[in-house]
């Protein structure tokens, strides 16, 4: 039998940024179970916008956190970048999600102390890179968002919404293919969450950088082009925003 994994790729058809199969998660305590993911199938192209509704409670950050390497599904397959994440050691999963996830959260989870150049750099840093390149990348990725003057501050001298750009800056220092991003406007105002949303569609634009966001609202979730509704553990709606009922 020829092994699979080995067969070459047709050039014209490369692997999905990710390939979820029949993902089932549990949580356990003692002999208790929860199910919680009822058998999620769910493929990503490179370049897509997606928006995952649904209601509190349906499952939709357990979904992120396996996407995200967090966490690890109780059964199906979960291919990330043409890597099956079942059969990588914890080390080189987290190399597959270093190099191609950034990751963006509700409350921004900045270290306090820490200038805002240092903190869009400590990804770099984890990653072996030298203090003064790690610098000099975090301040090209600040001048993306639009926040180049402000390397020197510290999180408690700018405004949330620019807590949140400077988190996408960290989230974009190592240059990935993907950014998840769980409820990314949840503690912003209406205006700031309009001005993050065009930041990630300027990125997704731009850049071609693959962006998946969990929102519970339809204004935040309108700026994607797909939308995947969770209902309980289950896929109930996976297709164009445009056509989605909200
Ligand atoms: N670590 C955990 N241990 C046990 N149950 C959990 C854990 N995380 C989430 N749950 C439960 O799983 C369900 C889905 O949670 P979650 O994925 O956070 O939903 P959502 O993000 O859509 O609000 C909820 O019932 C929640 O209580
Ligand atoms: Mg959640």
């Amino acid at each position: 039998m020829p092994d699979p994994a080995m067969s070459a790729q047709p050039k014209s058809d490369p692997h999905p940024l990710i390939r979820m199969q029949a993902i089932r998660k549990s949580y356990f305590s003692g002999d208790i179970e929860t199910p919680v993911l009822h058998g999620i199938d769910l493929t990503i192209e490179r370049g897509e916008f997606v928006a995952i509704m649904g209601q509190s409670g349906s499952g939709k950050s357990t979904l992120m956190n396996i996407l995200g390497c967090l966490d690890t599904p109780t059964s199906g397959t979960f291919n990330l970048d043409g890597a099956e994440a079942a059969q990588l050691s914890d080390n080189d999963l987290a190399a597959v999600r270093n190099r191609t996830i950034g990751f963006v959260f509700q409350g921004f989870n900045l270290l306090k102390r820490m200038p805002l150049v240092d903190n869009v750099a400590l990804p770099l840093l984890y990653a072996g890179v030298s203090m003064r390149e790690a610098r000099e990348r975090a301040m090209k990725k600040l001048a993306l968002t639009g926040l180049g003057t402000f390397g020197k501050r510290l999180p408690n001298q700018i405004s949330g919404g620019q807590q949140q750009r400077v988190a996408i800056s960290r989230a974009l220092v190592c240059d990935p293919a993907l950014i998840l991003a769980d409820e990314p406007t949840g503690n912003l105002d209406t205006t700031t969450s309009q001005e993050i949303m065009e930041l990630f569609t300027r990125l997704n634009r731009e850049q071609r950088i693959t962006i998946l966001i969990v929102t519970h609202e339809p204004d935040v979730a309108r700026y994607a082009t797909r939308l995947v509704r969770l209902k309980d553990g289950l896929v109930t709606y996976d297709g164009p925003v445009a056509g989605a009922h909200f």
